[in-house]
């Protein structure tokens, strides 16, 4: 663990860890903008490149400013190291490298963000990395597919779209009895509503360019997890290879984190109380959303996450042409796939996120064309209600 006073609640790490004033005594944290550091001396450069004494060398390795975003992560996640990365996907693929070699073998569940299939399935590929898919919610399909060369188990939860949930601490408890480790892409939660490490994962992944941002302004990513595996072997890749986080961008984020538990609840708040809304829409099929007791997933989600989150999905009844009409009638939601920010965003995962699959692999991933995703920000909810009410009225 960092030398912190790990006794303080989230809401006050958000806010206090990782910034060690200058003598300048600065009361916000500094951006350091330089990409190398200078030594006193000829001896302190070579004891710092031997690694016999810490301190800053080089910002691909790393910086004051990225450090301490790290370390308010890490102290968020309740994890021993974090390391900051250029994006979501990034952290993924350095975690992928630094803990993986040729010849071992992933299970992932289904629905994951379409960049990291692309990732397992075209580039880890082509270095012997083989990849097996299964159903998120179904432990018995993770265990069939794990073979004696299982090394990971990669897990999104809740997924995208259709917000189902994976049970964490059944996947860890298998993870652990087949000597794999359990990654779990913390994405959608954050550490505001969901602490992966403490129901057993190894390993987070962030795509700080969503909630830890919340506010749409850098790309970036993040991994937590223990001193060895990540402050050694995923940092090792990092420092090799470059995909870093820059200052400026660790900035964006450290002030994202100082009101990331504020603003988790009242991203929560206001997709339950679209969801229940939108529940009693009478062109409305079916709504998608871990917060209403008929989600099949409802009691694992009051067990596992401290409230549904930001993410609603919901079915229109007349397909894609409703759907289309609903997303063109409204006149504040923004139609765009990011999620996470405090303007509500509204898409198709049938023609955009998901527009790739084939009508197969959609139907099978229940990704219909009346399906909508909404992640919902933080203006009020009859606002929002009001701006989807427009289409839902008809043409
Ligand atoms: C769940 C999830 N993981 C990872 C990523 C990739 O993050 P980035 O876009 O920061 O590379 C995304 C991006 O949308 C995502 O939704």
């Amino acid at each position: 663990m960092n030398d912190y006073e790990h006794e303080w609640e989230l809401e006050t790490l958000g806010i206090r860890i990782g910034h060690r004033r200058t003598p300048e005594g600065e009361h916000s944290e500094p951006i350091f903008a330089t990409s190398s550091f200078v030594f006193h001396n000829a001896a302190e450069a070579a004891a710092r490149f031997a690694g016999d004494v810490e301190g800053n060398i080089y910002s691909r390795f790393t910086n004051p400013t990225v450090r301490a975003f790290e370390e308010r992560l890490a102290a968020m996640e309740g994890g021993e190291s974090c390391v900051a990365t250029a994006s979501g996907m990034s952290a993924i693929l350095a975690t992928c490298m630094g803990l993986l070699e040729q010849g071992d073998h992933i299970v992932s569940s289904r629905s994951i963000f379409g960049s990291t299939t692309m990732l397992f399935n075209k580039y880890l590929k082509r270095f012997g990395i083989d990849t097996d898919y299964a159903d998120l919610s179904n432990p018995a399909d993770w265990e069939r597919r794990i073979t004696p060369k299982t090394r990971m188990l990669f897990v999104e939860t809740p997924s995208n779209p259709l917000i189902e949930l994976g049970d964490i601490r059944a996947l860890a408890d298998l993870a652990h009895a087949k000597g794999c480790l359990l990654v779990v892409d913390n994405c959608f939660c954050t550490p505001a509503l969901q602490r992966p490490l403490e129901l057993g994962a190894d390993i987070v992944i962030h795509s700080a360019t969503k909630y830890l941002d919340g506010q749409g302004r850098a790309v970036g990513g993040a991994v937590v997890g223990d001193r060895k595996r990540v402050g050694e072997d995923v940092f090792g890749v990092l420092r090799t290879a470059g995909p870093t986080m820059s200052p400026f961008s660790a900035w964006i984020f450290l002030k994202g984190l100082e009101t990331l538990s504020l603003r988790m609840q009242a991203h929560s708040d206001n997709a339950r109380r679209l969801a229940e809304w939108l529940v009693g829409q009478p062109d409305v099929v079916r709504v998608h959303y871990p917060g209403l007791i008929d989600h099949p997933q409802h009691l694992l989600c009051e067990m596992q996450q401290k409230s549904p989150g930001g993410i609603v999905s919901f079915e229109v009844a007349r397909g894609r042409e409703q759907a289309w009409q609903v997303i063109d009638a409204t006149r504040m939601l923004s139609i765009t796939a990011n999620l996470g920010d405090a303007k509500s965003t509204i898409t198709h995962p049938a023609t955009t996120t998901h527009g790739r699959l084939s009508v197969e692999e959609r139907e099978a991933a229940g990704i219909s064309e009346g399906l909508l995703r909404v992640a919902v920000g933080l203006e009020a909810i009859a606002d929002i209600r009001h701006d989807l009410g427009r289409g839902l009225q008809g043409p």
